[in-house]
């Protein structure tokens, strides 16, 4: 197995400008709230598809508890636990998931905020003995998931993996604590396929770059 590939994911180069939108379809809604289409969603797809495939092969017969970090990560919940279910019947091997759901906020218009807060179910005493894979959708500084990590453990699991579909290359990146990583991505803002700017672009199936106008418009 590629480590390397598995570590960083697809690389995604500082001077990538993404697509151009002519290319592909999206919502008439954000016509001029997007620039280009960075990452496109049959990519994605594709990628996550490959994701499930580490992880079949690193939690062997063990049932997987999947913890979901909302909202940004449903999408790459549902479409990872999804490629688990076919890869396992097509290959006799069915891994018994369950997914529990997580709400973390620590984003204000495109600026994290200090603290990591953590809504909805603070008990996750079901953990205990599990084999968790944490799924997330973006991991930047990583504090939060530092901080997620460490309230997990609290909980005792059996084992903990973290699934990033992207990871940002921010400056004093820390030692990464995600294992399965979708795309590293330069340190820019990106919305859609469930990833939002003030709640908006969630509808939008590819990763995008919002343009200025869209910045604004949506701010709060
Ligand atoms: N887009 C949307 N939400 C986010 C991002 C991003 O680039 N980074 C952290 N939360
Ligand atoms: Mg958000």
């Amino acid at each position: 197995m590629d480590n390397a590939g598995m570590k960083r994911g697809i690389v995604i180069k500082d001077d990538w400008p993404g697509h151009s939108l002519d290319l592909f379809t999206y919502p008439e809604h954000y016509h001029e709230d997007i620039d280009s289409v960075y990452i496109p969603h049959g990519v994605i797809m594709n990628r996550i598809e490959r994701l499930a495939r580490y992880v079949m092969d690193d939690f062997g017969d063990n049932n997987i508890m999947v913890l979901c970090v909302l909202k940004g990560g449903y999408k790459f919940c549902a479409d990872l636990v999804d490629f688990i279910k076919i890869l396992g019947s097509n290959s006799n091997k069915y891994l018994e998931t369950r997914v529990e759901f997580i709400r973390l906020k620590s984003y204000l218009n495109d600026q994290s905020t200090e603290d990591l807060h953590i809504i909805g179910s603070r008990d996750l005493s079901f953990l205990h003995g599990k084999c968790v894979l944490i799924v997330e959708a973006i991991v930047d500084t990583g504090k939060t998931m530092k901080a997620l990590l460490k309230h997990v453990e609290t909980f005792q699991p059996k084992m903990v993996k973290v699934a990033g579909l992207l990871v940002k290359r921010v400056p004093n990146m820390a030692e990464s604590l995600t294992d399965y990583v979708g795309f590293e991505i330069p340190n820019r803002f990106v919305v859609g396929y469930a990833l939002d700017y003030n709640e908006y672009f969630r509808d939008l199936n590819h990763i995008c770059v919002i343009s200025k106008t869209g910045k604004m418009k949506y701010k709060v």
